[in-house]
């Protein structure tokens, strides 16, 4: 079969998320919400409500009192976070494959994507504009989605894909994907953000996260936070393997950023110390 009929037949599988979890993400992407409506979504879905309470209860997070209800969970975490678990738990088919494509272990997607949303939210509020922090946060959970369905047809490539990139032939993994495999793992993403019917601009965010200058002029600036957010993301080591760091920074955050480098220290610092204390491991 032609790859890219088994690519995309290879989408066409993948679970959607529940119902739950969908309106959870609509929820967390709109903003005009409260830690009440999260709560209620999770303790009507008796999946999430399982999985939000198990992680909330594991020694690693260290909260040294049983929490026996999603509203306590929200009141010790925060909606934020209750949203996040609730979401990488219901799609572990998605969040905690193991990358071999990409070479990479089991969670570090998650990972890369939680460290991901978390600077892409920081990025969000200090744009020039602002954009909303949650959609920004949304976006980053969900950026590199691609990958889980991609990286199967990678495995045993990488290596002509690394020597695309040495000789200069492609100029970033994604350049690389798509030469081998006729599709790079942004369009994948972007065809199951749409048959998940996820809403614009999640879908845009998702195809264009290592192109932000194609975004268009209305979600340019969300799209810029996701892609300084992935780029925090790698160079604070959680990558997602073999791909890391293998595409290049678009200078033009410049125009739609206003950075002093105080202020970019210092998002570096609280990105990685939100990141240290929600880095749990959801599926341990
Ligand atoms: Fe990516
Ligand atoms: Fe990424």
């Amino acid at each position: 079969m032609d790859i890219l009929k088994d690519i995309t037949a290879a989408v066409d599988r993948l679970k959607p998320l529940s119902p739950g979890a969908l309106q959870l993400l609509s929820m967390v992407s709109g903003g005009e919400y409260g830690i009440q409506d999260v709560a209620h979504v999770v303790e009507r879905d008796p999946a999430l409500t399982a999985n939000v309470l198990r992680v909330v209860n594991a020694p690693a997070f260290g909260l040294g009192v049983p929490v026996n209800s999603v509203a306590r969970a929200v009141g010790y975490l925060g909606d934020r976070m209750v949203a996040g678990i609730a979401l990488a738990t219901s799609s572990p088919r998605v969040f905690n494959v193991t990358l071999a494509g990409y070479e990479s272990g089991p969670g570090e997607l998650w990972r890369h994507c939680l460290r991901t949303a978390i600077a892409a939210r920081y990025m969000a509020v200090s744009g020039t504009n602002g954009v909303n922090a949650n959609l920004a946060f949304t976006a980053g959970i969900l950026h590199d989605i691609g990958k889980a369905v991609l990286s199967d047809y990678l495995v045993g490539r990488t290596p002509e894909l690394l020597a695309l990139i040495e000789a200069r032939a492609a100029e970033s993994f994604q350049e690389a994907e798509r030469a081998v495999l006729g599709v790079d793992h942004c369009q994948v993403g972007h065809a199951l953000a749409l048959k998940w019917n996820l809403p614009e601009p999640i879908p845009q965010a998702v195809l264009l996260h290592h192109q932000p200058a194609k975004a268009d002029p209305e979600w340019r600036e969300l799209v810029f936070s996701v892609h300084l957010g992935d780029m925090v993301s790698m160079m604070g080591g959680t990558g997602t393997g073999v791909d890391t760091l293998m595409y290049p920074l678009d200078e033009g955050y410049v125009e739609v950023f206003d950075f002093a480098e105080e202020q970019l220290d210092q998002i570096l610092l609280d990105v990685t110390m939100e990141f240290e204390k929600l880095r749990t491991p959801f599926w341990d």
